[in-house]
């Protein structure tokens, strides 16, 4: 259909890695939807290159911020008032009816069945479930509700700093008034929730059909060895289920990576996957290496990383060294 899409958001190119993940997860399941992302003039130009290539439309559009810095404060998240950015999205009236999705989001299978929503659905904050959490929901882009969006946000500003506070004080009968708005819980499967009610997860986590990696530590904060398949860092602590970040890595790394490549040219390119410690010298992470001090501390702290650089296999790999 073509005056129905689906639209995400990337202001910079760390969230753009997740918009080409969740863009090529949708094209997997063959929606028959068109896909649009919206991006800031931050993210840079081969991004914006394999953007165009996963996306139908992609377009820039002015970062806005809630600069609210107390509320975001109060949910240790001050980097979310550029959510505010979201609201942009009312503004795509070429389209009739769309479906918003965080680009921390990563799709399972088909869903342009909530194409026979209405404005608003949304599945329930695993946090507060009298809330809807905006990271995926469907809405109908007009001006008019647009502008009365903008209204809002100054007059009533944001009770967490960022867009789900607003959409929530705006669309606030979500709770109570019709059920069909209330999108099961498989449709924005929060990693976060698997954790608080994992007898729930064993029973119905097999039906999700988009996992939302909602939280400070994204898929793309880990690094990932893609020939024997690991994620390296704390996966529990973060909250995250490892299968669905293995499955996001997996689709990152065979998909995204070689398109990325192509357009960085010469360029330094990190792609946030390492090799195996000792077969190479370009082990690549999007985080900051730490020094030998930092691991030891970490070590002697109880915090091993003992699925990536501190498992046995390079341990082992470093004693085999040594008695040699
Ligand atoms: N986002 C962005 N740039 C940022 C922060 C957020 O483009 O610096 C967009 C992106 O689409 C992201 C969404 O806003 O998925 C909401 O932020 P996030 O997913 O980090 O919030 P959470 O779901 O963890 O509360
Ligand atoms: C939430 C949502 C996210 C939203 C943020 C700011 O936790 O998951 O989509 O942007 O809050 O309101
Ligand atoms: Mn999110």
């Amino acid at each position: 259909m073509a005056d129905q899409a689906f639209v995400t958001l990337a202001t910079n190119d760390s969230y753009s890695r997740g918009a080409m993940v969740l863009g090529k997860s949708l094209r997997n399941h063959n929606t028959t939807k068109k896909l649009v992302a919206l991006i800031g003039r931050e993210v840079s130009e081969p991004v914006q290159a394999v953007l165009k290539r996963i996306y139908d439309e992609v377009r820039t559009v002015d970062v806005l911020d809630s600069g609210d810095t107390a509320h975001l404060a109060m949910m240790k998240r001050p980097d979310l008032g550029i959510t505010f950015t979201k609201l942009h999205c009312w503004s795509l009236t070429q389209y009739s009816k769309c479906v918003f999705m965080d680009a921390d989001t990563l799709v399972l299978s088909n869903i342009d069945e909530l194409f026979d929503r209405e404005e608003l659905s949304a599945a329930p904050d695993p946090g507060w479930p009298d809330c809807f959490n905006s990271g995926v929901f469907v809405f109908c882009p007009s001006m008019e509700t647009y502008g009365k969006l903008l209204q809002y946000c100054t007059e009533h500003g944001s009770f967490d700093g960022g867009d789900q506070g607003v959409l929530n004080g705006f669309f606030n009968t979500w709770a109570t008034a019709d059920i069909s708005k209330h999108l099961p819980f498989i449709y924005n499967l929060s990693s976060i929730a698997i954790y608080t009610y994992t007898p729930a997860f064993k029973q119905y986590g097999g039906n999700a059909k988009v996992v939302h990696f909602l939280g400070k530590t994204k898929p793309w904060s880990y690094t990932f060895d893609p020939k024997a398949k690991q994620i390296s860092g704390s996966v529990h602590e973060a909250g995250a289920h490892p299968s669905f970040l293995l499955d996001w890595w997996t689709l990152y790394s065979s998909s995204v990576v070689p398109m990325l490549q192509v357009h960085y040219g010469e360029q330094p390119f990190h792609s946030g996957c390492v090799e195996i410690e000792g077969s190479s010298s370009s082990a690549r992470s999007l985080e900051p290496q730490l020094s030998s001090d930092e691991r030891r501390q970490k070590w002697e702290q109880g915090q091993a990383d003992y699925m990536g650089t501190d498992s046995f296999e390079n341990i082992q790999k470093k004693l085999d060294r040594f008695l040699k």
